[in-house]
This record gives C-alpha cells, structure tokens and sequence, in this order.
C-alpha cells in the first residue's frame, strides 16, 4: 500500500488489538493491516454496498480472510468481539454520528482521520468518553491529513490542543499544516467584525504558542 495517510493511521494500530475499519471502502486499510499481520482481527465495513462490493473484491483477489459487513456506523456490528475502530476519510458530522453509537465497555480506542472541523471533533470526542491521546499530520498529494488516536479514558485536552491539536517538533508535515492554519487566520483578520476578529485575535494568540 502506498497511501502514506493509510500506513500513517496503521501506526497506531497494535498486534493485539482487534480492528473494524468502518467506512472501509476499498478495505486497503484492512488488507494493508492483514497482509503485515499488524493486528490480532480486522473486519472491514461500509454503509454502502457498491464500496463493500469493491473491498470484497479487493479482499478475494488477495486471498484473504477479512469478514465484511453492510453497516451505517456500527449498527449492524458486534462490538463485543472488537477493541478498535478506525474510522477515516469522512467529515466530523458523520464520525461523531458513527461515534455517538459506539460501546464504550468494548472499543478500548477509535483511530480517527476527519476531512474537516477538527477542533469541534477533539471538543466532542470526550463526551463520548474517548480521549485524544497522540495525533499525527501527514501530507500526501497536496493535502494535509490530521489522524488522532483516541483512547477510553475520562480526561480532556486544554483549549488550545481543542483548537489546534497535539503539535510535536519532530513531526514535520504538523509544523506546515499549523503554519497554513496561521496564513488562513491572518487572510480572515481582513473581516470587518469586530467579535469575528477578535475570536480570530485569540486563535492568534493560541497558535503563536506552537510556531
Ligand atoms: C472517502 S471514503 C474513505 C475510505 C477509507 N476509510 C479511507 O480513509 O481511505 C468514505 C467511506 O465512508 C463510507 N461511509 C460514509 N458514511 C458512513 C457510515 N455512516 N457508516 C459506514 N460507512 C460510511 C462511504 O461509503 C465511503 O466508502
């Protein structure tokens, strides 16, 4: 699998853990998982039959053995017999949505790449009882890709990592993508009200703490 944002995602992935990928599509995240043998269990799901048709041809083409299941969210799963959600590729409505169903005595942890609202997704995740514990930017074909890896635990992250995440110097692609956040806030500041800039003048002031 070449899809850094995949293999980025896969990190945080343990031996033991026992996976659904919901919103799998092509399920090369599932077989990626099973080919290396990174986990102890993966299944693969989506809402839709079409992908689930596309997955499963991709799963027989490779001889594998990866159940899967027709699904909005987790509905039509049994959580019991999992530890580990990835859910990725799809904006913060629907994983919260998806989440909102998600049982929290089974899914020990839920590895979650949205494509929008980032932070009202760190400022959610912990009502639902998960918690941000890492996250990771990579940058793949001109975009940037935030994967957060969030655990069963009852605590919750500061404002500013609400609003601008888990920065890490070693991590390069983090630093670029903050410095974006930066240039699109101060294009904002040509606004001309009064409450939006100084909303904007307060991101300022969080985001000059990480750059
Ligand atoms: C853009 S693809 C992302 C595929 C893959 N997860 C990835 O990260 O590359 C989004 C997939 O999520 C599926 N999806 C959207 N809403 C869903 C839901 N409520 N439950 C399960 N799958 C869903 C779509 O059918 C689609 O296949």
């Amino acid at each position: 699998m070449k899809q850094l944002r995949l293999k980025a995602i896969a990190k945080f992935i343990k031996k033991e853990d026992c996976v659904a990928d919901i919103g799998c599509d092509h399920a090369y995240l599932a077989i990626y998982l099973k080919e290396n043998n990174l986990c102890q269990f993966v299944l693969a799901s989506d809402i839709h039959e079409k992908a689930l048709e596309n997955a499963r041809q991709n799963i027989l083409h490779k001889k594998l053995d990866i159940p899967t299941i027709l699904s909005d969210g987790v509905q039509n799963i049994r959580q019991e017999k999992l530890n580990t959600l990835v859910i990725s590729g799809m904006g913060t409505s629907t994983i919260l949505h998806i989440v909102k169903e998600v049982n929290r005595n089974f899914i020990q942890k839920i590895i979650v790449q949205s494509n929008n609202d980032l932070s009202l997704l760190r400022k959610n995740m912990p009502k639902f009882g998960y918690y941000l514990e890492d996250e990771l930017v990579v940058y793949e074909k001109g975009h940037y890709y935030v994967i957060g890896n969030y655990t069963r635990q009852k605590r919750k992250r500061k404002r500013s990592q609400i609003e601008f995440g888990l920065f890490k110097k070693e991590n390069k692609a983090y630093y670029h993508f903050l410095q974006e956040q930066m240039q699109s806030i101060l294009k904002k500041l040509e606004s001309k009200n009064v409450l939006k800039k100084l909303k904007l003048y307060y991101k300022i002031f969080l985001l000059q703490k990480y750059l």
